[in-house]
């Protein structure tokens, strides 16, 4: 019988990460995102992962369909709101695609990028994506960052022009153990410290990464459109762009297509 690596990885995870207080996989499952919210304690405290092999109604931005066969990386962790501040929060979706970026660089040597406000870029094609939203149970919040990594999986026909995945960067099958391993270890330490130190001590480092810089670009935030060419990243996680009108900090949005 063959053991799924996942299946592994799981169990792996749960005596490796201390922090993690619950750990579940699926082989199959409609989307990690709503499927954690059953594992989700009345405690209101803790760690909780779902991974998945495959989701079947994987979800991304904007509510958009999120492709996720298996061969991927597709997880979300669940991580208590006590005591946060969920404005601050705003800029760890961020920080979570950093992250990601950092992870990719420390394993592989991958130069990745971040496409504000939560995609990783290899040369162009979207390589990650992270969906950060909150909910609540027992009356309690939690914070759930959705991560999805192209690693061995198939892209549909559509994406082929625009996204990447780490098989096709590095020419042969990875593994996936690692790298998720890392994210999430990476996620937590994060967390932990952010009340403490907020966005400002990874600021620099995700400046350093950030796509577009010095490009036009045009960001779509609900009915509003700006066009400006990016600048960098606010001391809060906001995306900084110059236009004929001076230079405006956006919070939410979406840069569409890619940089010019
Ligand atoms: C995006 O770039 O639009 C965000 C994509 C996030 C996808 C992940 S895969 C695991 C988790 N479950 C989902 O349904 N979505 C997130």
């Amino acid at each position: 019988m063959v053991v799924s690596e996942l299946f592994q990885a799981t169990k792996r995870l749960q005596t490796d990460l201390t922090w993690l207080t619950e750990a579940k996989f699926f082989e199959k499952t409609d989307s990690t995102q709503k499927r954690i919210a059953q594992f989700l304690p009345k405690t209101g405290e803790g760690a909780v992962l779902v991974l998945a092999e495959e989701q079947t109604k994987g979800v991304g931005r904007e509510n958009r369909p999120w492709s996720s066969p298996v061969g991927g990386i597709w997880f979300t962790l669940a991580l208590p709101m006590t005591g946060k501040d969920l404005g601050r929060m705003v800029s760890f979706s961020v920080l979570s695609a950093y992250l990601i970026v950092n992870s990719l660089k420390e394993i592989y040597n991958l130069k990745a990028e971040v496409k504000w406000p939560n995609d990783v870029m290899h040369e162009g094609k979207k390589l990650a994506g992270t969906l950060c939203t909150t909910t609540k149970k027992f009356k309690k919040d939690w914070f759930l960052i959705g991560v999805g990594i192209n690693v061995n999986n198939a892209l549909p026909g559509d994406l082929a022009a625009t996204a990447t995945t780490l098989k096709e960067i590095r020419g042969q099958a990875q593994g996936r153990t690692r790298l998720i391993e890392s994210v999430l270890d990476a996620f937590w330490n994060a967390w932990s410290e952010y009340d403490r130190t907020g966005f400002g001590p990874f600021h620099a480092s995700v400046e350093a990464v950030l796509s577009g810089k010095g490009k036009a670009i045009e960001i779509k935030a609900g009915e509003t459109v700006y066009f400006g060419e990016v600048v960098g990243i606010d001391p809060e996680g906001a995306l900084v762009i110059k236009s004929p009108n001076g230079t405006q900090s956006i919070r939410a949005g979406e840069i569409v297509g890619q940089p010019a």
